[in-house]
């Protein structure tokens, strides 16, 4: 499987006359690599070269996980002193033959720290971000990736219907999220979340992305509960609406009018269709129900190793849409100082329209 990966990659660079690519731990070194290493200060830094034998710049005592690993990487370790780094560095670039090529980069990745040893060892070598070549490698998941999501997102389900069960008016806003938190982790979610939930309760929930805080979960409120799980690496991302007591009319009308959005949504996510239909199809509905300037985000974003990566559902995004891509549909419903909605469920782009990976009903939960 790594293999064909890396074939992906050689071929995405080749179209615009990359010699290689650099990359330091993250989604796309573990995507290429099966490798799991942790970022911290020391720097570690993936070369594949076309035609080369890949090359792994890392700390000695963490070498030994390179043994299991199939892709024949050859490793160039240092110890504890930084000192060491400089020569290492140059011996990699010199062993894979880096000078004079043209190697992509991660822009949203690769550090500083690394970026700097890797021009010093090799200065012929030009780093260039390439963005645009890379970031469709990992957009189209295929069945075992797709597997895992579902698993990630049935997790994330069945700790917010435990959740639920142990919650009450009165609690607030991070009591409740230590609740969901200590279920993510019951029900099997990797330690690692996606992002840690939101829960933001009466005024709070007209910040799309609010923090939870001290505030109690009070009756008449509307509560925007926002998380996901991670299983083997990948991700789910979730948001269901919670109404405590009875609620304003007008809220009720809101609540309908976001799920509405969110099935024309989903509904649009068909292969071939433009990214910007999906956000096109939800906005509508909103925009007709006089709702539009209370709408501020884009509609989606897409969902895999990374809880936000390509392909970004937006009214610019004229990328089509292919089967086996995933991204969130959610839009929502956001009135300054009143109260916010939002419903969000995972995708997966197919022939006759999008399927979901989430089921949990999209009325308000009531509690
Ligand atoms: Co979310
Ligand atoms: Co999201």
């Amino acid at each position: 499987m790594y293999e064909q990966r890396l074939k992906l990659l050689y071929s995405l660079l080749d179209q615009d006359h990359f010699d290689g690519a650099a990359f330091i731990p993250g989604a796309t070194f573990t995507y290429l690599t099966g490798l799991h290493y942790h970022l911290d200060e020391r720097p570690k830094v993936l070369l594949l070269g076309k035609g080369r034998r890949p090359v792994l710049i890392l700390p000695e005592f963490e070498a030994g996980k390179l043994k299991e690993n199939t892709l024949n990487i050859k490793s160039f370790t240092y110890g504890e002193n930084p000192d060491q780094w400089p020569q290492v560095f140059q011996q990699a670039c010199e062993s894979t033959g880096l000078a004079d090529k043209k190697y992509a980069i991660e822009p949203l990745q690769l550090r500083v720290r690394e970026l700097r040893l890797l021009e010093e060892a090799s200065p012929s070598t030009r780093f260039i971000s390439a963005s645009a070549q890379l970031d469709t490698m990992r957009m189209q998941k295929d069945d075992g990736e797709i597997a895992k999501m579902r698993k990630a997102a049935g997790i994330a389900q069945d700790a917010f219907l435990a959740m639920l069960a142990n919650i009450r008016v009165g609690m607030t806003e991070k009591e409740v999220a230590s609740e969901l938190v200590a279920q993510l982790l019951k029900h099997g979610s990797d330690p690692n979340f996606p992002f840690l939930p939101i829960i933001a309760s009466g005024p709070n929930a007209a910040n799309p992305h609010a923090n939870p805080g001290e505030r109690r979960l009070t009756s008449g409120d509307l509560v925007v509960v926002d998380w996901g799980a991670r299983y083997e690496g990948y991700c789910s991302d979730i948001t269901r609406t919670l109404a405590v007591g009875e609620i304003a009319p007008e809220l009720e009308m809101a609540a309908k009018i976001v799920a509405e959005a969110n099935k024309a949504g989903k509904v649009a996510a068909k292969s071939g269709a433009v990214a910007s239909a999906v956000d096109d199809a939800a906005r509508h509905v909103i925009d007709e129900a006089d709702y539009g300037q209370y709408f501020t985000h884009r509609t989606g974003h897409g969902l895999g190793m990374e809880v936000h990566e390509p392909p970004y559902m937006t009214g610019q995004n004229t990328m089509e849409l292919k089967t086996g891509m995933t991204f969130t549909v959610e839009p929502g419903i956001y009135v300054p100082g009143k109260f916010g909605i939002r419903i969000e469920d995972n995708v997966v782009v197919r022939e006759e329209g999008g399927e979901c990976l989430t089921s949990l009903p999209r009325d308000l939960f009531r509690i």
